[in-house]
């Protein structure tokens, strides 16, 4: 397929890149570079030059957008390409909207104009758009009640809504298209061949602040709230592979077909404690970093993981990756060979 990726130089649309190219796939990768990095775009050219085109530009650039899928006559679009800090959205909330509900509506309708109208999309939604589940909604399905907390996930909501009112004009029009909403849970690790990892700037996921920790990048991680009612008192989470999680991204293109809309969740299906990752990483690292204990912070979710049971049996997916030790050594062993994240940054 001829696969258009937003977000494409960041964190888990490199990791789709990647493995769409070595499923023979070919793939527009477009990334303004406000969050993402040009290394891994020239890593994956120069790996397929045949089959990699990188183009520098934003969703809502409606004119560039809709050249590119025509002159590349893409038919799938992979849409990672969003802004996605929690904290940052309640400060720059119409930041967040622009970018993220009206960027893609603009991508949205370049793509409707297209000489040839594309044929799947898939959307990176989050757990966030859930906001903070009842505990008999623990593991969350995908009937649970979406009522996210913060603007962000308001935009993921908001655009997931978006999809599916574009996706019944579609019906509509007699053109149909496949659209998936994957809601991802909390994405770690990295890359098996060792050429991509994950480097944000700043650094928000537990995962890699605590192998910052052990690499001597910072000199403490804060555990916010101990006092939750859960068997160690910190927060639950739910930690998928990236690679399980880009896997499930190829079985919706590949199975998913016209004129179905389908949302699912991607995790593992079990949490893990803010303390047992940490414990984790002290494991895999064999550092022993400091942790410091501190309030809760306000609109954190007690315990929040997926019940994964509806890709299971409607696409056959499972998570590979299911044990904590080996997940954080995947990130571990990129970060270790990349103190400071990609060479751009060095
Ligand atoms: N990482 C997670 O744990 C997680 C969890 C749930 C959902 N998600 C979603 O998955 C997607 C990818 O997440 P990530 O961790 O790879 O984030 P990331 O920040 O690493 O990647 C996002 C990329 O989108 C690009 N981008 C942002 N706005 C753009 C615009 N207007 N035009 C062009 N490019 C733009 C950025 O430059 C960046 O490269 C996001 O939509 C995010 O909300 C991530």
């Amino acid at each position: 397929m001829r696969v258009l990726v937003t977000g494409a130089a960041g964190y888990i649309g490199s990791h789709a890149s990647k493995r769409l190219l070595h499923d023979g796939h070919h793939v527009l990768a477009l990334d303004d570079l406000s969050r993402g990095h040009q290394t891994p775009m020239d890593l994956l050219k120069q790996s397929h030059p045949d089959r990699f085109t990188f183009a520098h530009g934003r969703l809502g650039d409606r004119v560039k957008v809709k050249s590119l899928v025509d002159d590349l006559k893409i038919d799938t679009v992979m849409h990672f390409g969003a802004l996605a800090y929690v904290g940052e959205s309640v400060d720059r909330p119409l930041r967040y909207y622009q970018n993220n509900v009206a960027g893609a509506i603009a991508m949205l309708e370049a793509l409707d104009c297209a000489e040839s109208p594309i044929q799947r999309f898939i959307f990176s939604s989050s757990c966030a758009t859930y906001g903070d589940p009842p505990d008999d909604l623990i593991p969350v399905p995908e009937t649970c009640p979406q009522s996210p907390t913060s603007p962000y996930g308001r935009t993921k909501l908001h655009l997931e809504q978006i999809l599916m009112d574009y996706a019944d004009h579609r019906r509509a029009k007699g053109s149909p298209i496949a659209l998936t909403m994957l809601r991802y849970f909390n994405v770690a690790g990295a890359d098996s061949s060792g050429i991509l990892g994950e480097d944000h700037d700043p650094e928000t996921h537990l995962i890699p602040i605590a192998i910052q920790c052990a690499l001597g990048q910072r000199d403490h991680i804060s555990i916010f709230g101990t006092d939750y009612p859960t068997p160690d008192g910190t927060n639950i989470r739910d930690y998928v592979h990236v690679d399980d999680l880009v896997d499930a991204h190829l079985r919706a293109m590949e199975r998913i077909e016209p004129g179905r809309t389908e949302a699912f969740n991607i995790g593992i299906g079990k949490g893990a404690s803010v303390r047992e990752v940490i414990e984790a990483v002290k494991r895999v690292s064999g550092s022993d970093f400091n942790v410091q204990e501190a309030p809760r912070r306000p609109g954190d979710a007690i315990a929040l993981f997926a019940d994964p049971s509806k890709i299971q049996s409607e696409l056959g997916w499972s998570a590979q990756h299911t044990d904590l030790d080996e997940i954080v050594r995947s990130a571990y062993d990129w970060m270790k060979a990349h103190p400071k994240g990609y060479d751009d940054k060095n």
